[in-house]
């Protein structure tokens, strides 16, 4: 028997347009992105222009994979603000770097604060995921909630790009996935991939411009093998380096190519190298 489950939004997240603001070097940033991305698929036009916002807000920046877009950012010159539960220690763990700031967001706690902690930055790279607890709806109140709350923080203060971290066999079911056993230990904790599947339903609906980058298993240690990019319900095995997943989503951020599309990702040793924007562009967003 198949039970089909509906997930209410919140009351607060009803999905209005989108309020234009003059964010992005004095242009609406959906408008300029969406125009690239337009001129980027027309066949007459040329290669579609990077676009750069200048200050971004990293969600879940204490995370393993989250220090390392903070440090990545750093190293690439943008301006951080860097989301944290525990400011203290994430000022022990994160870089000492005059582009970094570090702002207390905990992304249960709704858009208000949020919005507030987003502050002035340009575009949302979303790290989060829940830690283990006895908590069985933690992955529902930080994977699921926790991602439409920043989304909506978003849609209050007219940041327009949000990157999101989720993860490969989100859609499992739908892939005839079910007896996967990544699938089945993933949703065997408090249904942590469906959770996931919600948020960037979510995202995908709120008009927002989105990159969803899924990774498959993060592991900490370097690269050992080239990115491998296929689009979204393609991928179920396979793992990538966290560092790589930074990477990624760094790259999304002034990617044109990148814009409104789910990704999934793993490295292969025998993969060629390619150049992120080369993988983004080869991606064809259902
Ligand atoms: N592990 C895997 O193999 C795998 C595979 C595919 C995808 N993913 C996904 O990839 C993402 C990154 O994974 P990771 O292993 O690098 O992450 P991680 O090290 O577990 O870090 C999780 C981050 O989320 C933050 N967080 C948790 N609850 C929060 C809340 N209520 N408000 C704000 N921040 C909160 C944590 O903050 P604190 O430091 O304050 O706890 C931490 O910064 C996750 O979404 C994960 O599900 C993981």
């Amino acid at each position: 028997m198949v039970v089909l489950i509906r997930f209410p939004f919140p009351p607060h997240t009803s999905l209005k347009p989108l309020r234009s603001s003059a964010r992005f070097s004095g242009a609406n940033f959906l408008s300029t992105a969406t125009a690239v991305k337009m001129e980027a698929t027309s066949s007459t036009a040329g290669p579609a222009k990077d676009v750069r916002p200048g200050k971004i807000f990293v969600a879940g920046s204490t995370g393993k994979t989250g220090k390392r877009m903070v440090e990545q950012l750093l190293s690439k010159g943008y301006g951080v603000r860097a989301g944290a539960r525990d400011v203290d220690n994430a000022g022990s763990n994160l870089p000492r770097d005059p582009n970094l700031q570090i702002v207390r967001a905990d992304v249960t706690q709704g858009a208000e604060k949020l919005a507030e902690a987003i502050g002035d930055a340009e575009a949302v790279v979303c790290a989060t995921g829940f830690r283990p607890s006895f908590d069985i709806f933690a992955p529902w109140k930080v994977d699921y909630f926790g991602t439409v709350n920043l989304v909506e923080a978003c849609r209050k203060i007219g940041v327009k790009r949000f990157v999101l971290v989720s993860s490969i066999l989100v859609n499992g079911a739908a892939m005839g996935q079910y007896l996967n056993p990544a699938y089945l230990v993933l949703n065997l904790f408090g249904l942590t991939l469906i959770a996931k599947l919600q948020a960037e339903k979510y995202i995908r609906r709120s008009g927002i411009n989105y990159t969803i980058i899924r990774p498959g298993g993060l592991r900490n240690d370097p690269p050992t093998g080239n990115i491998v990019m296929e689009p979204e319900d393609t991928l179920y095995e396979g793992s990538i380096s966290r560092d790589q997943v930074a990477e990624v989503a760094v790259e999304a951020l002034q990617c044109p190519d990148s814009f409104f599309k789910v990704v999934e990702i793993v490295s292969r040793a025998e993969a060629p190298k390619r150049p992120l924007k080369d993988l983004f562009s080869s991606i064809k967003q259902k």
